[in-house]
């Protein structure tokens, strides 16, 4: 199950190829971000050493994604730029309930793996627009990457909550990313 409700339009990876040093700048801004949310995550539930274990291997992971796209930008004499405010992950955001603890570690949990299904979804459409060569190949990975760690974030969900409370929340997380996705403009960026 991809968890989306709502699939990009291929016109977005004409936005991303008009300007690809700034989508690669947005990129790379998305996996260090990705890579310290999951340790903010870890930090937040020291306490619970298996959702610890997954986050310290997650922010790796990004970190290693930011790495590998900070070499490309780097090779295409391009710098990191600078930091700018995400519309959708601030609208990912806000549908947290940050009220009680349980509820929001939940909806981290939840959100968190539907921010990483629409990465492995446009990486996917990216991957297949690029013409064969290493950005293509390197888009590919990642969507595998991004796939597996959707996948994680479901399982410890359920693994922490009953299946009811997942299944239900999970829906209506499902219909408002799809609802942010739709109505967001395309630019050269991720989201
Ligand atoms: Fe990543
Ligand atoms: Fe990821």
């Amino acid at each position: 199950m991809l968890l989306l409700a709502h699939d990009t339009p291929i016109e977005w990876t004409e936005a991303v190829l008009a300007d690809f040093d700034a989508f690669l700048q947005d990129h790379a801004a998305n996996e260090r971000k990705a890579s310290a949310a999951a340790m903010r995550l870890a930090v937040h539930h020291f306490d619970v050493p298996h959702l610890v274990d997954a986050m310290v291997e997650v922010a790796g992971e990004e970190l290693e994604h930011f790495r590998q796209v900070y070499e490309v930008l780097r090779s295409r004499g391009t710098d990191l730029g600078q930091d700018a405010p995400d519309p959708y992950m601030t609208r990912m955001h806000g549908l947290m309930r940050k009220e009680r603890k349980s509820q929001f570690l939940l909806d981290r949990l939840l959100v968190f793996s539907l921010i990483e299904a629409r990465g492995c979804e446009r990486f996917g459409l990216l991957a297949e627009v690029l013409e064969p060569g290493a950005m293509k190949d390197f888009y590919a990975e990642l969507t595998r990457a991004e796939a597996r760690h959707r996948g994680l974030f479901v399982r410890l969900a359920r693994e922490l909550f009953a299946s009811d409370e997942v299944n239900d929340r999970l829906q209506e997380l499902v219909a408002g990313e799809a609802e942010i996705a739709a109505t967001l403009p395309f630019r050269a960026a991720l989201h």
